[in-house]
Formats: C-alpha cells, sequence, structure tokens
C-alpha cells in the first residue's frame, strides 16, 4: 500500500491522536518464523494440539511433556528476530504522545525490537517458574527423560505463561482495559481475537469511543463505521502506514 491507498481520515486521526494503544496476538510474530497456535504444527509435534498442552490439566498428565514442548518453542524463539511489524510499533510508540502495547504473545519479540512497557497479557515462555508457588526460577538443571524441578525446593518448573483456564495477571489485565478505554485509537494485530479475556478489548475500545484498527490477513471483524479493516501481513502493512502518517 501506499500513502495513497489507506484512508485520508484513518492518516488525519493518527496523526492526531493522543493515546494508541495495540493489542498483538501470534500474528505479528509469524513472519519471524513462530506458528500461530491455530496453525498445524509441523515436524515433531505436528501430532499434538497446542491448544491440549497449554493446560494445567495437560501438565499434571504429563509434565515432562508440556515441558518438552515448551522447550522446543523457547529455541524456537531464542532464534528469532523482531520483524518489521515489531519494529513499526517502536516508532509508533515514537511518534505517539501517549502509548500502549499489550500483547498475548508469550515471546518477547516486542521487546527484543525496542519497545518499552509492554504489557504481557499471558506472561513471558523466556521465564520459568515454580509449579506450586509461582516463584521465579533462574538457574535448574535438566536430565533427559526425567521432571524438572527447582534447585531449592524440589518443586516442579513450569514456563511462567498463562494456560487456558488460568487467571491472567491481574495488574496486566486491569492496565490492558484501561488503555483500551481512554485511547483515541486502538490496534488490533495479528489475533484471531477468539481467546478471551484479551479477545474483548477491540470492543471494548471500540464502545468507548476508540477509532479501531484491525491488522489481519483474514477478515476478524465484521465492517463497521468506527473500524479500519487493514487485510495482509503485519510486516508488510505496518510500516507503511507509519511511513504515510509520519514520513518515516
Ligand atoms: N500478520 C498479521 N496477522 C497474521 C499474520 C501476519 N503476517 N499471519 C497470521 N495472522 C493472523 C491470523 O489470520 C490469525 O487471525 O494472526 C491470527 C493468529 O491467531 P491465533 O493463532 O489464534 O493467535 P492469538 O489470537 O494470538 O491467540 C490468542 O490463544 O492459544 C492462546 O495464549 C495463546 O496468546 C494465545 C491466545
Amino acid at each position: 500500500m501506499t500513502h495513497a491507498d489507506f484512508p485520508a481520515a484513518l492518516l488525519h486521526r493518527l496523526r492526531h491522536a493522543r493515546h494508541i494503544a495495540v493489542l498483538t496476538g501470534a500474528g505479528i510474530s509469524a513472519e519471524s518464523g513462530i506458528p500461530t497456535f491455530r496453525h498445524a504444527q509441523t515436524g515433531l509435534w505436528s501430532q499434538y494440539d497446542p491448544l491440549e498442552l497449554a493446560t494445567p490439566q495437560a501438565f499434571q498428565r504429563n509434565p515432562r511433556l508440556v515441558w518438552d514442548w515448551y522447550a522446543w518453542r523457547r529455541q524456537l524463539v531464542a532464534h528469532a528476530q523482531p520483524n518489521a511489524g515489531h519494529t513499526a510499533l517502536v516508532a509508533i510508540q515514537r511518534h505517539a504522545p501517549q502509548f500502549t502495547l499489550i500483547t498475548q504473545n508469550v515471546d518477547g519479540l516486542h521487546q527484543q525490537a525496542g519497545s518499552t512497557a509492554v504489557i504481557e497479557l499471558h506472561g513471558n515462555i523466556r521465564r520459568i517458574k515454580r509449579a506450586d508457588d509461582g516463584v521465579i526460577v533462574t538457574a535448574w538443571t535438566e536430565t533427559e527423560g526425567e521432571l524438572v524441578r527447582c534447585p531449592q525446593t524440589g518443586s516442579l518448573l513450569r514456563p511462567d505463561v498463562v494456560w487456558f483456564g488460568e487467571m491472567l495477571p491481574p495488574d496486566a489485565l486491569d492496565a490492558a482495559r484501561v488503555a483500551a478505554q481512554t485511547c483515541d485509537v486502538f490496534f488490533s494485530i495479528g489475533t484471531s481475537g477468539l481467546v478471551e479475556p484479551a479477545g474483548s478489548l477491540p470492543r471494548l475500545a471500540l464502545h468507548a469511543g476508540a477509532t479501531l484498527v484491525v491488522v489481519n490477513p483474514e477478515a476478524t471483524f465484521a465492517p463497521h463505521n468506527d473500524v479500519y479493516l487493514l487485510q495482509g501481513a503485519a510486516g508488510v502493512l505496518l510500516p507503511q502506514l507509519v511511513a504515510a502518517v509520519w514520513g518515516d
């Protein structure tokens, strides 16, 4: 898209916005080579459904299987680089008088790109915590085939992410809701919107009077007066939008 392809009213709104809030999902990291949740997995893990592995029940049933799946995802993330979509959000943060970045992603790629004060609704895969009391653990040893335990207490270790059926960190969720209700423009980028409570944030923003911008190759939002549907990849559209609005 070029400058002329974005609606002029959207460019004007962004240029004059006091507070821009953004919600991202797995789609923004797709161009960094990290598979989205609802895409078929490949190779070793193709026989497992991620939606079934990311649960407390799966961990109770088979902690080693769940650990191994996250270990595999952790090494994918460790080798991944932020893409042009992540970088465009750093640029928007620089231009907007107030900016809030809320992510459902656990990969830390926003921070790696240079975004600051990121609200992580679903935790971060790079952090490990004790399963029983949630204390973060930074050093542990792993023996092939054995359960991974805290060297201090012997408790099982797990990733510091929010699984299906678990509560989101209350402070993060509160901050996300406040941002949705007080921003002028709310972006929903690369998320299917199927998982609550994050899935409701775009609607919350819309009801509070914000302009909603949806960036997704698929139609995930019904056409609506105050909604701009930018259909395409975040890594392509976001840099073009930044260039059209702020000229960089
Ligand atoms: N640019 C923008 N969007 C994209 C791109 C891309 N390059 N590629 C894919 N998408 C879109 C897909 O069309 C889809 O709508 O990203 C979305 C990814 O959806 P999901 O896989 O459902 O991911 P997400 O919405 O982040 O899932 C929410 O569910 O499994 C849990 O905790 C997990 O945080 C995750 C949550």
